[in-house]
């Protein structure tokens, strides 16, 4: 039994957790972009917000624990692999990327989101309904892209791309 635990590559078992929980997030991520906000156009203002507030009360707390599990699982890839100093390393720019787009989407999820997204949604939502929707597809599209391109540049740059 030692033996299994001991050689266990748990770098592999770190990378794993990492790509399944950028799968739960991100997908996440486009299914409200591609499908739910899209949807939400034909329907009346106080019905699409109402639906909307409570399919995002059931992803927020799924999308915060795959974030934490993506840090985490980063982290430990960094220490076990000893792959710090690409921080300073320019051809290591998708290292960065990855980091970038995690704190954006922390601080949206962890700390605007809670604190003022809902009640500034909530406000603009009634006085121009339609404004509000096509803003918060832009928004979300923009946050999509940023992720997307960081799962291409990790993958390329972890395999040997660039
Ligand atoms: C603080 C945040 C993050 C840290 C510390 C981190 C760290 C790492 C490390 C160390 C690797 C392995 C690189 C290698 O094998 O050369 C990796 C791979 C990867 N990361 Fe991240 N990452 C973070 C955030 C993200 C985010 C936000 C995404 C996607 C949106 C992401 C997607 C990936 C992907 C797709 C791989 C490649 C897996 C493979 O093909 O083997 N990571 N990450």
């Amino acid at each position: 039994m030692d033996n299994i635990v001991a050689d266990v590559d748990w770098g592999i078992v770190a990378r794993i957790v990492h790509v399944l929980a950028v799968v739960v997030w991100i997908g996440g991520v486009w299914f409200v972009t591609a499908v739910i906000l899209p949807a939400m156009r034909k329907k009346p203002p106080e019905q699409w917000l109402a639906e909307f507030n409570a399919v995002e009360r059931r992803f927020a707390p799924q999308a915060r624990i795959a974030i934490l599990l993506v840090l985490l699982s980063g982290l430990y890839m960094l220490y076990q692999y000893d792959l710090w100093d690409r921080f300073s390393d320019a051809r290591y720019w998708w290292m960065h990327l990855m980091v970038v787009v995690w704190i954006l989407f922390a601080a949206l999820l962890f700390v605007l989101e809670p604190l003022i997204v809902h009640r500034v949604i909530d406000r603009r939502a009634s006085s121009s309904p339609e404004a509000t929707l096509t803003l918060m597809l832009r928004f979300h599209r923009v946050m999509l892209a940023l992720a997307l391109l960081a799962i291409l540049a990790a993958v390329g740059g972890a395999h040997g791309l660039f």
